[in-house]
């Protein structure tokens, strides 16, 4: 099952350089270069705002039959925490990782949480 890292590349941290890169998109750019030094084992997005611009950099967790995660105030170089994070996200068979296991950046930075989408109901005929 493949774990999808949405990440928001328009996010912009105050201590962002005025006339440089976004932090979102710098952290963008390192998940891709070490998810792809880790042999790609989840999909990492970019996308343009997930509506929590108060709290960059802001990331999401996705998997079929998995609950949604959306996490806020990474910094640019939170990367390798993240992947580590995502594995033990796709470890876990609903998407629940146990309190005490959770790396303290995902206990204080959740943002909302989804549940699994349901099947759509059969058309009647
Ligand atoms: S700009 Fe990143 S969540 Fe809106």
């Amino acid at each position: 099952m493949t774990v999808t890292v949405y990440v928001c590349t328009t996010c912009r941290r105050e201590d962002d350089p005025a006339d440089g890169p976004r932090g979102g998109a710098t952290l963008a750019a390192a998940l891709a270069a070490g998810n792809e030094a880790a042999g790609s084992p989840v999909a990492v997005v970019p996308v343009e705002c997930l509506s929590v611009c108060k709290r960059p950099v802001t990331i999401g967790f996705a998997a079929p039959g998995k609950w949604t995660y959306v996490y806020g105030d990474f910094a640019p170089d939170a990367a390798d925490a993240i992947l580590s994070a995502a594995a033990q996200y796709a470890d876990a068979p609903d998407g629940l990782i146990p309190w005490r296991e959770r790396p303290e950046h995902l206990k204080r930075g959740v943002v909302a949480r989804l549940p699994p989408v349901l099947p759509l109901p059969e058309a009647a005929e």
